[in-house]
């Protein structure tokens, strides 16, 4: 076994499923390792339901296979597959109480009543609600109801946990108590799990890796850091985080925004989209130089300030440039000085460029 790569949990291998409409998931690849909380993010219709389905077998991919420890699953029936799903809704029976939702699968599984007894009452402390047992969904919260849902997939003992939006449906605070507990869960149980939202900062804030995706296509699989600073694509660029976009002329390793130089990583030329964001631009405070003061240098900018909005600790400026706006963010003490209409000179710490 030496240097060898261990097998994945998850291996999606060139899956394909269009739908009549023409939309759908146009080969789709990804490796999930054991342990691993993989975030698949994207717009509305992008095919991230679609994917997660496929893999739990309420879907039957059109070409493709799908492998869980190193077997395909695709002839095999949802409820035969080592996955358990948890959905944005609920899903909990009404009727029956939190023990027998719990309880069902595992009696299903014929498992002994002590073994089932022992079982629940940990997946409920897991989930941080000990002694509910002999409640009814209807008496326990919106974030409670999807605790139970949480702790019923546990229960399953899944190769991998599916979870489709489960905490969108949640209120702003309870969805970010939900993130922490998942990570907990995920931590104290080493579960493989496929976590889907629309929502960039879920995504960047729980997973291992992220596969943004986009038309049916992958644009990128990478950590979150990598994502962030170091979008491979436009439309990742576009979609996480705040980013300013300025035309730009591609001159090999370098890119000209209105007659201002800055170094890119990857060589380009002809027109390009430079991508900047607002914390890599910054305000060029020594002003006693007449090219600080806005005379132009070859990489600072005469900006004009038009608005100053504080944010907390920090401000969000919009600035405009001969470029166009530009939006930075700086430090309250430093944002009390600006006003309307003054003049700065900026700089950029960073510029990433795109083709086109
Ligand atoms: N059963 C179906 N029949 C026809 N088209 C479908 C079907 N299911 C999904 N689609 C289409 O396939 C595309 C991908 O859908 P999918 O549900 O996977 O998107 P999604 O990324 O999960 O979106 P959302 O964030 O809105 O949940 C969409 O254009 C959708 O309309
Ligand atoms: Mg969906």
């Amino acid at each position: 076994m030496t240097n060898q790569q261990p097998q994945p949990q998850l291996s999606i291998q060139n899956v394909q499923k269009v739908f009549k409409t023409g939309d759908g998931v146009k080969g789709v690849n990804l490796e999930v390792k054991k342990g691993e909380l993989v975030t698949l993010l994207g717009p509305s219709g992008c095919g991230k339901t679609t994917v997660l389905r496929s893999i739990g077998g309420f879907l039957e991919p059109d070409s493709g296979d799908i492998l869980i420890e190193g077997r395909s699953v695709l002839n095999v029936p949802p409820e035969k597959r080592p996955t358990a799903m948890v959905f944005q809704s609920y899903n909990l029976w009404p009727h029956m109480t939190v023990f027998d939702n719990l309880a069902f699968g595992l009696k299903i599984r014929k498992r002994k009543k002590e073994e089932i007894r022992a079982a629940v009452e940990k997946a409920l402390q897991l989930v941080r609600l000990p002694g509910t047992e002999n409640k009814m969904p209807g008496q326990l919260s919106g974030g409670q109801q999807q605790r139970v849902a949480v702790a019923r997939a546990l229960l399953l003992e899944p190769a991998v946990l599916l979870l489709d939006e489960p905490f969108s449906a949640l209120d702003a605070k309870l969805r970010l108590e939900m993130r922490e507990e998942l990570r907990e869960i995920q931590a104290s149980t080493g579960l493989t799990m496929v976590f889907v939202t629309h929502d960039q900062e879920e995504a960047l804030s729980i997973s291992d890796r992220i596969v943004v995706m986009n038309a049916g296509r992958i644009e990128q699989i990478d950590t979150p850091q990598r994502i962030y600073d170091h979008p491979e694509t436009l439309f990742v660029a576009q979609f996480i985080g705040r980013m300013n976009f300025l035309k730009g002329q591609g001159t090999g390793a370098s890119v000209d925004i209105q007659g201002r130089r800055f170094p890119i990583a990857r060589a380009l030329n002809g027109d390009v989209t430079a991508a900047v964001r607002p914390e890599d631009v910054f305000i060029v405070e020594n002003t006693g130089s007449a090219e600080a003061a806005g005379q132009g240098g070859s990489d600072v900018f005469p900006a004009t300030v038009r608005q100053v909005m504080i944010l907390g600790h920090y401000a969000e400026v919009t600035a405009d440039t001969a470029a166009g706006p530009i939006k930075l963010f700086v430090p309250r003490e430093r944002a009390a000085s600006l006003y309307h209409g003054q003049l700065i000179p900026i700089g950029f710490t960073r510029v990433t460029a795109y083709a086109g």
